[in-house]
């Protein structure tokens, strides 16, 4: 696996690929890697010549300088995880310099409103923040496919927003969330849970499981009751929110229409750490 430390690197890598007509999977992440992210580059691997990752913790995207300065940064354990993984040939490992080279602003963008709801109304200037380093990802790595993992599903329809409206020469797909064997979803943020809290977090996929058996049986009002119920009773926890949205609008919907697709989506604050979840409902 190669490891390219900045733009020029990058951009040397890519115009042999280009020259060689071979096809560019890509997946960014920011690091702290787990197998949820690597099961992007399985994905990715099944349909391009070429698996390219990319490492970068992007400062615009965070609203709360705290945040930015706790996440983990751990590049050499992750160079080594995508390296096992045989997955990956190579990991692009930018310096803010060579995403930012004037200034740290993100550019301001439209997504056809889907950025006012949810992740973008608790974290505002979030997803601005988001649009502009995958924007300039997407013009240094020239990648024919990305992946995008269902785990950020607000996220994944965003950027499906930002290449349909800017018009990008780039499929995006999207990925199935990856889970423990207990049904907790891969994040980084598991790491800062205690045992206790980590054996807590299960109601959270246990709650969703139950959603999804309470669709077009209960109106969705009762749902949100039963579900703001048994998270009252949790110690520790508390929820942020849960609702139930349009998957193409992502707007909340207390009505379930006959041929729409809806999923329940869920932010749970377990002692400090914010955990997000979501679900398909069929
Ligand atoms: P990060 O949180 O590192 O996530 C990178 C990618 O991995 C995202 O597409 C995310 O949805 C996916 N992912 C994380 N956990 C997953 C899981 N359990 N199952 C499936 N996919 C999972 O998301 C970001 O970084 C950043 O916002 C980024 C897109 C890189 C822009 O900076």
């Amino acid at each position: 696996m190669k490891i390219l430390n900045n733009r020029a690197e990058l951009e040397q890598f890519v115009s042999e690929a280009k020259k060689q007509n071979k096809s560019i999977g890509f997946a960014p992440t920011m690091g702290a890697l787990h197998d949820g992210h690597i099961s992007l580059y399985k994905e990715a691997r099944k349909e391009n010549d070429l698996v390219i990752s990319s490492i970068f913790v992007n400062p615009t995207q965070f609203n709360n300088p705290e945040d930015l300065e706790k996440y983990p940064r751990t590049v050499e354990k992750d160079i080594e995880k995508l390296d096992d993984s045989g997955l990956v040939d190579a990991v692009y490992v930018p310096s803010v310099e060579d995403i930012y080279p004037d200034n740290l602003e993100s550019k301001h963008y439209n997504f056809n409103g889907l950025e006012n709801e949810m992740e973008g109304a608790a974290r505002p200037g979030h997803f601005d923040g988001v649009g502009t380093v995958i924007e300039r990802l997407f013009e240094q790595v020239q990648p024919d496919n990305a992946y995008f993992g269902e785990k950020d599903f607000q996220q994944l329809r965003i950027i499906e927003a930002l290449v349909d409206n800017l018009k990008l020469p780039v499929k995006i797909h999207g990925v199935k969330i990856h889970r423990q064997d207990d049904g907790l979803a891969m994040s980084s943020r598991n790491m800062r849970l205690s045992e206790e809290e980590r054996n807590a977090s299960t109601i959270i996929y246990q709650t969703l499981k139950k959603v999804n058996d309470w669709f077009r049986v209960i109106t969705i009002p009762e749902i949100k009751n039963r579900v703001e119920e048994i998270f009252e009773n949790q110690k520790g926890m508390e929820l942020e929110y849960f609702l139930i949205a349009d998957e193409e609008t992502l707007k909340e919907t207390d009505f379930f229409y006959k041929d729409k697709n809806y999923r329940a989506f869920i932010v749970v604050n377990v002692g400090k750490v914010r955990l997000i979840d979501n679900m398909h409902l069929d």
